[in-house]
């Protein structure tokens, strides 16, 4: 079971663009892009970004987020013209998915 998820980690990380339903911390873009303020694990860093997994996330509708991510909020840098429109739609599908309790 662990090697079995580990082959699926190492399959993810090598995909050029991930399937949406690998895990947002699996996602290459997710670590190129995001990890830096979001953390490894998507929980947060101090002084970079809030935890992607929280309340407060999931109550955000999947078109808000995908409007956050394309457009910046805040210090959240925007990434339209850096990221496709697909990326950004499967990071907001795994977003929503680590929110699913
Ligand atoms: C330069 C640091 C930085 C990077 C890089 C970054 N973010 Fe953020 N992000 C932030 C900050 C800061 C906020 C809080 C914005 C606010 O509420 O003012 C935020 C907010 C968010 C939110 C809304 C969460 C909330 O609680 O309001 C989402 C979703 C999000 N980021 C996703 C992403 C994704 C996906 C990526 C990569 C494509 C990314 N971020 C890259 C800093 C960053």
């Amino acid at each position: 079971m662990v090697a079995a998820s580990l082959i699926f980690a190492l399959t993810a990380a090598f995909a050029q663009s991930a399937p949406s339903d690998t895990t947002l911390t699996a996602n290459p873009v997710f670590e190129k892009n995001c990890a830096k303020c979001h953390g490894k694990t998507a929980e947060g860093r101090h002084f970079g970004g809030p935890s992607l997994v929280s309340d407060k996330v999931a109550t955000i509708s999947a078109d808000d987020l995908r409007n956050i991510v394309t457009n910046g909020k805040g210090h959240m840098p925007k990434y339209r013209g850096k990221l496709t429109k697909e990326e950004i739609d499967t990071l907001v599908d795994q977003v929503k998915a680590l929110n699913k309790r």
